[in-house]
């Protein structure tokens, strides 16, 4: 262990990583913003780089080019076109706080006082007003260049305290400066934690447009048949990937539900030609749509689209890696180096080499800045950070979100921590950085090596410990990473030194990601990765156990990407189950105290593709397996519980 001086020195010089404006200063919230982003070197690229659309009438460019077009979360009024609206609330979101409910809004133009909702009871009698903040960012291009329905740059936070559990709010958010008001909505609040129930909760990774139609169809069913949540683990629109617009003759488009592209993949031969004669440059294919060409209107839309959900069922998110930057990597001929670093936007235009720095994306498209704005996750309210980790519980479970990108020892997005190899009194060269460089987001209390370091990992820890298991038997935990999979990459290994032990210790029934675009069902494994045969009792009923961790891995909702694809891998005797040809989302049952069923919804036909049921060891020893002796000591409190 360091003494506690160098702890404190080395907490400070991580505060210090970047530099920040005087503390005495009075920030504009654009300052506040830029605060997190650093700009010692100059961004080199066109002042609106990834293709957003400069024209966005929803009938095209008058060009024969169809843009996608969503609606928005508040509809313009009956006979009112969409060209001549001025300000407009976009996209609603709500999400869960102990004891209440957040409510997420976002506009193109600021409302001229701090948000507002109105609430109560019934319909009838909204006679709570909650006051809340707003933020925003200078996203690229910013929505005074759009159409005032189809873009967001104003983001407003509502925190609603102290809701009876369990009941269903009335609301309506007024807005202001010219947006119409939107109906009066409703959103159900979490039953107190211990509360007995069955529930049903929706898991989704990997959610883009292209060929996740019919995810979000059968999401949005199960929300309005009464789902009391959606988890979100990451990679949320897909931003910088892009939309894939319909051709009458192509099965996968823009909403559609497919398990392949058009032309050869990964690339469709189509993206591949010019674009038409007067379509300006960096808007995707000829054919419409956009792959790796999209950031800010590709979160607007998804956003607008998923708004019929996240009003409705609170939406509750983690991080991915798309949410971090611009870019991750370079297509292989250089296209986006030769786009952001040399400032080149000619269609075909490419670089000797890829020079994606930290710098090659404009400031307002680095370090998580888009995702920061665009949820209200509020961890602070259960200890945790932002949009990056956090808790919540609902009746008989708690639900554990922490960022897999971020905030631990050799997470995907380095830090310039990780690039100075700790050295917290240097800054990198431009150089040295990547694209990706991200975070901390929160405080790193010694060397950064040690994952117990990094205030994250300390918060999953106790956040764990603290979890009453009388009150919630059941604890889920979600990032957007997997630990393990037939996939191997050496990012697993990396999660599992981090949060594999500390899961297991604190009795987590069930680990969720994404990012690999398929489903998999692991058996459930030790911490040395061993399949742990005694928490098998069949093929679909698994024992949640002391001595291991159910692993699942939903990351394909659908997107541009299409599926992944084992090929001549092998598939490793830790995978249970693998998808690799469906589109869809998880919907985890609480049932009661025992017993919780995952099950894998096609998105297809909404029928399940597979499932899982997960049941507590002291009702395994009650069958015919001996195998849960470990358990002997609670075993009595929690045959008691059953009752
Ligand atoms: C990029 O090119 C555009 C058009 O040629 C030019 O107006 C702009 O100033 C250039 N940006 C930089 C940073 O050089
Ligand atoms: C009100 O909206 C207009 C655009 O319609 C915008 O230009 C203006 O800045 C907004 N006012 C405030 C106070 O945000
Ligand atoms: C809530 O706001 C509305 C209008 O914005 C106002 O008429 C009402 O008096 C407010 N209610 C409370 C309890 O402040
Ligand atoms: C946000 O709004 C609340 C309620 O108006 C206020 O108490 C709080 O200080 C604000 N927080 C920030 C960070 O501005
Ligand atoms: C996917 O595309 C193939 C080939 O075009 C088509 O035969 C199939 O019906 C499509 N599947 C779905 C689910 O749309
Ligand atoms: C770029 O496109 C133009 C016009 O289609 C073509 O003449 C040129 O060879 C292309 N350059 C590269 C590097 O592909
Ligand atoms: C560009 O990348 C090359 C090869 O990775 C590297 O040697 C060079 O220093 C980079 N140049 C800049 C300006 O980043
Ligand atoms: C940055 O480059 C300078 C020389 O160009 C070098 O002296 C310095 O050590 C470098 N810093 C880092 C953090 O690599
Ligand atoms: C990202 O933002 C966080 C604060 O939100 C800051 O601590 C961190 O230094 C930033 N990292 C980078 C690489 O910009
Ligand atoms: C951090 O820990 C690593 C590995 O344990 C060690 O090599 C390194 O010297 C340590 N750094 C500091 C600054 O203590
Ligand atoms: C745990 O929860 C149960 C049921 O709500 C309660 O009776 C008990 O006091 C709690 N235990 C602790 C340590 O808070
Ligand atoms: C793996 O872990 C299990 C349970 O902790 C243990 O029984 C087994 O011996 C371990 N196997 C190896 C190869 O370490």
């Amino acid at each position: 262990m360091l003494t506690s001086v160098v702890l404190a020195a080395l907490a400070a010089g991580a505060a210090q990583a970047l530099p920040s404006p005087p503390a005495s200063t009075p920030l504009t919230k654009l300052e506040l913003h830029k605060r997190y982003v650093d700009e010692r070197f100059p961004y080199k690229g066109p002042a609106v780089p990834v293709g957003d659309w400069l024209d966005q009438t929803p009938q095209g460019n008058g060009k024969g080019y169809q843009r996608l077009y969503k609606d928005p979360a508040v509809l313009p009024a009956p006979n009112v076109s969409v060209l001549s609206i001025k300000n407009n609330i976009n996209v609603i979101s709500t999400s869960l706080l102990p004891g209440g409910i957040n409510v997420h809004f976002q506009t193109p133009f600021g409302i001229g006082a701090d948000p507002v909702v109105h609430w109560g009871y019934s319909e009838g009698e909204l006679s709570n007003n909650a006051t809340g903040n707003t933020t925003t960012y200078d996203r690229t291009p910013p929505c005074s260049m759009m159409l005032a329905t189809q873009c967001s740059q104003f983001f407003h936070n509502v925190a609603i305290p102290n809701i009876k559990p369990g009941s269903t709010v009335y609301y309506q958010i007024p807005g202001g400066n010219g947006t119409r008001p939107s109906d009066v909505l409703t959103v159900k609040t979490a039953p107190a934690p211990g509360q007995d129930g069955e529930f049903e909760a929706l898991l989704v990774n990997d959610f883009g447009y292209t060929n996740a139609h019919g995810t979000h169809q059968y999401m949005l069913e199960h929300a309005q048949n009464g789902a009391a949540f959606a988890w979100h683990g990451g990679d949320i629109s897909c931003a910088y990937e892009g939309i894939l617009a319909c051709e009458p003759d192509w099965d996968v488009c823009v909403d559609g539900v497919n398990t392949t592209l058009p032309g050869s993949a990964p690339v469709p031969e189509e993206y591949l030609s010019p674009l038409p004669a007067g379509e300006p440059a960096n808007q995707g294919g000829p054919l419409g749509g956009d792959i790796s060409q999209v950031y800010e209107s590709n979160w607007d839309l998804w956003q607008q689209w998923m708004s019929q959900i996240s009003k409705l069922i609170p939406y509750q998110t983690t991080p991915g890696n798309h949410e971090a930057a611009c870019a991750e990597f370079d297509g292989s001929n250089h296209e986006l180096t030769a786009m952001l670093v040399h400032n080149d936007t000619s269609f075909n235009a490419t670089s000797p080499t890829a020079n994606l720095t930290y710098y090659a994306c404009p400031p307002s498209q680095r370090n998580f800045t888009a995702y920061n704005h665009r949820f209200f996750m509020n961890g602070e309210a259960t200890g945790g950070r932002g949009n990056h980790w956090g808790s919540f519980k609902w009746g008989l479970a708690t639900f554990i979100s922490f960022s897999g990108e971020t905030d631990f020892y050799q997470s995907p997005e380095d830090s310039f921590l990780d690039v100075t190899k700790g050295n917290a009194s240097i800054l990198p060269n431009e150089t040295a950085t990547f694209a990706t460089n991200s975070g901390p987001f929160g405080e790193l209390y010694g060397n950064y090596t040690d994952n117990m370091n990094y205030e994250q990992v300390r918060w999953i820890k106790n956040e764990l410990a603290k979890v009453n298991r009388t009150e919630t038997p059941w604890v889920f935990a979600m990032s957007h990473r997997p630990m393990y999979s037939s996939e191997v990459s050496s990012y697993q290994k990396h999660m599992r030194n981090a949060f594999q032990q500390i899961l297991i210790d604190g009795g987590v029934d069930a680990y969720f990601s994404g990012h690999i675009h398929w489903y998999e069902r692991m058996w459930p494994l030790t911490v040395n990765g061993t399949v742990d045969s005694s928490a098998i009792k069949s093929n679909h009923t698994y024992v949640a156990s002391k001595n291991s961790l159910i692993h699942l891995i939903e990351g394909n909702a659908g997107n541009v990407e299409s599926h992944s694809t084992l090929g001549n891998a092998p598939l490793l005797n830790t995978t249970a189950v693998l998808d690799q040809d469906n589109y869809g989302f998880g919907s985890l049952r609480i049932h009661n105290r025992t017993t919780a069923t995952y099950t894998f919804i096609k998105g297809s036909d909404g029928s399940a593709g597979d499932y899982v049921t997960i049941v507590k060891p002291s009702q395994d020893s009650q069958g015919s397996q001996g195998s849960q002796n470990s358990q002997g000591s609670n075993g009595k409190g929690s045959q008691k519980s059953q009752n």
